[in-house]
């Protein structure tokens, strides 16, 4: 995703009651962070935090990590669950933000978290070959978050794109994940609940289709 730099992101979240400058602090200690401790969820490359503002202040009865790369699309995060929760008229106290690089998501969770719930949506399809590594969803990767979720813990994966979904389902399988649900027009589907990302909206108005998978373990 492009992104102009955005000077303000950086001190503005300093500033904010729930950006975690330091993340590997709270490794196998996030629920103090929270009011309630209760079951926690986590957005992977959460851009802009369209999808978890909304998410979040819907469900007061989960706390929730959100984590994305880059500082610029952080600070928009933030602005959009204050409106979000505002709009709600809800204190924001189920949900964390942070910078960090999902690669090493192991430095920042520990299974002691008890993660019950990944959300991945439209990650990068990093199409060439000698980059599919760095894919969210590759099995590099699920094999970290295997160690982190809980049991009967789930991943909800969604993306735009063909080849990503395909290669994904083999990961997941490979990983020893079961594939529980598949949806490969989720807007078709009418699934309930479903909350747009950014990403998604622009693809959706596009007319591609967008693919749903949950994958548990097994
Ligand atoms: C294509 S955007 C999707 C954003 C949003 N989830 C959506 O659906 O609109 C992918 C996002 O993942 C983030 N990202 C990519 N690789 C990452 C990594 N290794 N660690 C953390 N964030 C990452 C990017 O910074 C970007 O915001």
């Amino acid at each position: 995703m492009h992104i102009r730099p955005k000077p303000w992101a950086r001190p503005e979240l300093e500033a904010c009651g729930f950006f975690q400058a330091y993340p590997p602090d709270h490794r196998g200690q996030w629920q103090p962070l929270f009011k309630k401790k209760q079951p926690l969820h986590i957005e992977l490359g959460c851009g802009k935090g369209t999808f978890i503002a909304a998410l979040g202040s819907r469900h007061p009865e989960i706390n929730y990590l959100a984590i994305d790369l880059i500082d610029a699309v952080l600070g928009l995060t933030k602005r959009n669950i204050e409106s979000a929760y505002t709009n709600k008229n809800r204190a924001i106290d189920n949900v964390q933000i942070m910078s960090w690089d999902i690669e090493r998501i192991d430095m920042i969770l520990a299974p002691d978290d008890g993660v019950e719930r990944i959300y991945i949506n439209f990650c990068n399809p990093w199409p060439r070959r000698r980059y599919q590594k760095k894919r969210l969803t590759h099995s590099k990767q699920l094999e970290k978050y295997k160690k982190l979720l809980s049991e009967n813990g789930e991943i909800y994966f969604k993306t735009d794109n063909d080849d990503l979904f395909g290669d994904s389902i083999n990961y997941f399988e490979a990983a020893g994940f079961a594939v529980t649900t598949l949806i490969p027009d989720l807007h078709a589907a009418d699934y309930p609940g479903n909350i747009e990302t950014e990403h998604e909206k622009m693809y959706a108005e596009q007319g591609i289709k967008i693919k749903f998978l949950i994958a548990t373990i097994g």
